[in-house]
């Protein structure tokens, strides 16, 4: 098999692996330069469709301040957020966001070149930077894979999976397996730093906003490599996705910006109706106004309520959401005359990789950052646009941290990885599993039994119904080709957040189960991992 070493190994190409790869190669000298891995294209990534914006307490807008920023956190977070990670990264979001303006990203400015902020749900005050009104994202990752591609010291490998971690019988993470699209071909990589930049596990679910490549990848890796995995029960779904029709499955977001700017929910009367459940109404936390549609939906038998964009002042709403309103256009809704049909989509994994902010995880040598780690920052319901700014100041600290570490590649390849190697160079038996179909089973279940309203009926037929596919699936280790290794990370997440949210037995933030309404009176996050 083709192997190759590098200093340092960054997977996944949204906001935190880009800015990761750029803050390493321009911080630290890599005498076997860096290698950046990416599923898709470079920068194809949930990254790239952010809209809204990103969190920052930056000195441009003095009337804000970190105190102000980590109450909206915790308290958006029911409990379970993390006060001293809350506080570290609201204090240096000034800093990276001011770098992050230096490498090329152009937020939103008034006439006068000042930054503009904006308000999203559950934040006390306008701190929301943006980019290209509603295309964020895209201003992020366009600016960052630029520098990306200008920096010399960046190697990039496109259309190329990491399958496996390579960990020594000392438990050091050395490198990874690396299926490579384009040859059909697995690869090793030896590294000293290995960088996990893989995003959430929003395609585990029917309905999502999450692009296809959000299978869960890192989370399913690091957990078969011995790593503990935190709050995998706390999925984000968000209240308003476009529900063209029940057919419509990855969905577009009609961000929650647009809530911000004063449009309002309505139901099939064309009544307001989140009075009803929360007095913030429409700028409740996330998990609420989510549980709010849902109910609505119900009640009212229908599979989508509607937003009404119309009642904000027309050349505003088109300037400040040009992605929104031309989407809506193309599927025949003008946003400035008709209401918007919305419904609640999987959205966001507060859960994940347990890491610190550097993304030092529970392993030697693997590092977490982005949605695929979880710092503790989101609690049980993450608050507007802080996921951004979680991916790019962690990666920011992680550069640093690595500009002390001793970034000799590992000499040694023990008997241990041989073995995990050897796997590779064997054929597979067997013919391709039609994974289209799979994954769109599993969909269903985890929608039905693993969604916004969880009991313990539903999560054991969950438990039961994955537990059959997974016995179905007869590969555990080399697969076929992508679809096949996304499933099986699909089954492993899957897994994760079944058994997550049995063992949980109360509601909180996201995770609401109707057969424990409680809050416990202590918070407490839930671990889990394969070897102890
Ligand atoms: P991603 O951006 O998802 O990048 C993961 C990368 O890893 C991808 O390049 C992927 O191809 C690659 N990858 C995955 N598995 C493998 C593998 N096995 N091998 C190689 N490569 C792999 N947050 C905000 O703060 N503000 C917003 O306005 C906002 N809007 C959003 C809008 C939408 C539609 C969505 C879906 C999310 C939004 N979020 C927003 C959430 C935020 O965008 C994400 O949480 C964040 O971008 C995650 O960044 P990341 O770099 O961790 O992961
Ligand atoms: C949005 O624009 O509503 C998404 C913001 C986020 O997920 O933080």
């Amino acid at each position: 098999m083709k192997y190759s070493e590098y200093s340092t190994v960054v997977i996944g190409s949204g906001a935190a692996g880009l800015y990761a790869a750029l803050k390493i190669a321009q911080q630290i000298n890599l005498p076997e330069g860096l290698l950046l891995i990416t599923k898709s294209t470079l920068g194809e990534s949930n990254s790239r469709y952010a809209q809204g914006g990103i969190v920052g307490v930056v000195h441009q807008n003095p009337a804000d301040k970190v105190s102000l920023h980590v109450e909206d956190t915790l308290k958006a977070g029911a409990g379970l957020s993390k006060k001293e990670t809350t506080e570290y990264i609201s204090a240096v979001s000034d800093e990276v966001l001011n770098d992050l303006i230096n490498n090329g990203v152009d937020f939103d400015r008034d006439e006068n070149g000042n930054l503009t902020f904006t308000l999203e749900a559950a934040h006390s005050m306008k701190r929301i930077l943006h980019s290209g009104g509603d295309a964020t994202g895209k201003g992020i990752t366009d600016a960052l894979v630029r520098a990306v591609r200008n920096n010399n010291n960046i190697h990039v490998m496109e259309n190329s999976m990491a399958v496996e971690l390579l960990i020594s019988s000392d438990k050091v993470c050395k490198g990874a397996i690396i299926y490579n699209e384009m040859t059909g071909e697995h690869e090793i990589v030896y590294t000293s730093a290995l960088i996990l930049a893989t995003g959430g596990v929003g395609q585990v679910y029917k309905y999502t906003t999450n692009p296809n490549g959000a299978t869960g990848d890192g989370i399913a890796l690091a957990y078969e490599a011995g790593a503990v995995i935190q709050d995998m029960e706390f999925i984000q779904f968000h209240p308003t996705a476009l529900a063209l029709s029940p057919d419509s499955k990855n969905r577009f977001l009609i961000s929650e910006a647009v809530r911000g700017e004063g449009a309002k929910l309505i139901n099939k009367n064309g009544e307001e109706f989140m009075s009803r459940y929360s007095d913030k109404r429409e700028l409740a936390p996330r998990d609420i106004v989510t549980r709010a549609i849902y109910s609505q939906m119900n009640i009212d038998h229908t599979p989508n309520v509607f937003l009404n964009a119309s009642i904000i002042e027309q050349s505003k709403l088109l300037k400040r959401f040009p992605t929104i309103s031309s989407r809506c256009k193309e599927n025949g809704i003008d946003i400035t005359q008709k209401p918007i049909p919305v419904a609640p989509a999987a959205h966001y994994t507060m859960g994940g990789i347990k890491a610190g902010v550097d993304g030092r995880t529970s392993i030697r040598g693997l590092y977490a950052i982005g949605e695929t780690a979880s710092t503790g920052l989101h609690g049980a319901n993450r608050l507007a646009s802080n996921s951004l700014l979680e991916c790019v100041v962690c990666a920011y600290e992680l550069a640093d941290y690595l500009s002390f570490a001793n970034l000799e590649i590992p000499k040694m390849i023990d008997s241990g990885i041989k073995k995990m190697i050897d796997v590779y160079s064997r054929t597979v038996k067997g013919k391709e599993y039609d994974y289209n179909a799979l994954k769109t089973r599993l969909k269903d279940i985890m929608w039905n039994n693993v969604g916004i309203i969880r009991t313990e009926k539903s999560l054991q037929i969950a438990k039961k119904a994955v537990e059959i596919l997974k016995k179905d699936f007869k590969r555990q280790r080399k697969c076929l080709n992508k679809g096949e290794y996304e499933y099986r990370n699909m089954l492993s997440v899957a897994s994760l957040i079944i058994e997550g949210a049995i063992e949980r037995k109360e509601s909180r933030g996201a995770h609401c189960r109707s057969d424990y309404k409680q809050t416990d009176d202590v918070a407490k996050h839930s671990e889990l991992c394969k070897i102890s």
